[in-house]
């Protein structure tokens, strides 16, 4: 099992947001791919940095690939690096700085931050034609660039992660600041992430405002932690539980990564399994690859405690961390 190299800011450090940082956690564990939605302030982009924290050390092959792009983009570190990249482009990236080009077919964002983590903060802010090329690389781990006949394939295996405000206040669905919006206006910026890209979030999340005692309070950096609060460590160890699970069923890939096939062994859909997810489908028309997204996160929650069998609770688990929104006539949160 790859020791975990503590990248990075510690997650004690974000005070309150217990089931952010355990989504961060589930994110790590499989490879899922994390939306967090709230207000201004709660502590998105603050979460959505340590993530690399919660990562496995990369072994020496990705070590070697890393350290391939930074070569190939010239900016050769002078000795093989070991750490994962944390890539933050900003909102306004373009398409040749998201994907790769120009004239000498440089990497972009998405290939900068292979084998390690690609944060888009303020996801409806970034061109949509960009948002739009990072869904066919997301699948394949790889994006091809063209420019004047001449092609290039380079790697792109991230780990996605992404926050936004719900709407162009940011304060719709929380208290206690009330959202200014009106209905039109906040549909129009939900609207922004096309539905093919929010399908393949796999973890969704609304994080609200942390409260005065959560912010104010002993932190968790003992024994008495606040309410339950998990701690990094707590965090870690479910993460390593996830990694032996997976490893003694003979699992090469991360859950994320997992075939149909594979999820038919290792995450089947049990008749109360079906159930739930007809219920959800009625509600909602899951898509194909969401239905294959919740089986995957399901079995990453099993792996991280420590079952071998993954059940409808891990499945119903699965369904609340994916805040529902596609099928709506109004926009999500009340
Ligand atoms: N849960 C928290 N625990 C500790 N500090 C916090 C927390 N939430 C916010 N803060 C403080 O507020 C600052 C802003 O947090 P952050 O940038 O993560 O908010 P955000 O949700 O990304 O906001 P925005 O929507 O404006 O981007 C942090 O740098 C930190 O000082
Ligand atoms: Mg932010
Ligand atoms: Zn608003």
């Amino acid at each position: 099992m790859p020791p975990h190299h503590l990248q990075g800011p510690s997650v004690d450090e974000v005070r309150g947001q217990a089931l952010a940082k355990f989504a961060l956690a589930v994110a790590a564990a499989g490879g899922h791919r994390l939306l967090l939605v709230g207000p201004p302030g709660s502590g998105k982009s603050m979460l959505a940095a340590r993530l690399p924290r919660l990562l496995p050390a990369p072994d020496l092959h990705q070590c070697i690939q890393m350290t391939n792009v930074l070569a190939s983009a010239k900016r050769w570190p002078g000795q093989i690096i070991n750490q994962r990249p944390f890539r933050a482009p900003h909102h306004t990236a373009s398409f040749a700085g998201m994907v790769g080009g120009g004239p000498t077919l440089a990497p972009g964002e998405i290939t900068l931050a292979h084998q390690g983590v690609l944060f888009l903060d303020e996801l409806p802010e970034f061109r949509r034609e960009v948002l739009e090329c990072l869904r066919q690389p997301l699948e394949t781990g790889a994006i091809t660039i063209s420019r004047a006949g001449r092609q290039a394939t380079l790697p792109a295996r991230v780990h996605l992660i992404a926050a936004m405000n719900p709407c162009p206040c940011g304060h719709f669905g929380s208290t206690p600041k009330r959202c200014r919006c009106s209905p039109h206006a906040i549909r129009r910026y939900q609207d922004r992430i096309s539905g093919p890209l929010l399908d393949r979030f796999d973890l969704r999340l609304q994080v609200n405002s942390p409260t005065l005692p959560d912010l104010l309070g002993p932190g968790n950096n003992d024994a008495s932690t606040v309410q339950g609060e998990p701690t990094e460590q707590a965090l870690l160890r479910g993460i390593e539980r996830s990694e032996a699970v997976r490893e003694q069923r003979g699992q090469k890939v991360r859950n994320v990564d997992l075939t149909s096939q594979a999820l038919d062994r290792w995450a089947p859909v049990g008749t109360k399994g079906l159930k739930l997810l007809q219920n959800a489908t009625g509600r909602s028309a899951l898509s194909g690859r969401s239905i294959q997204s919740l089986r995957r996160v399901a079995r990453t929650l099993a792996d991280m405690e420590g079952l071998d069998h993954c059940g409808p609770e891990h499945l119903a688990q699965a369904l609340s961390l994916r805040l529902d929104w596609a099928e709506q006539d109004r926009p999500v949160m009340p």
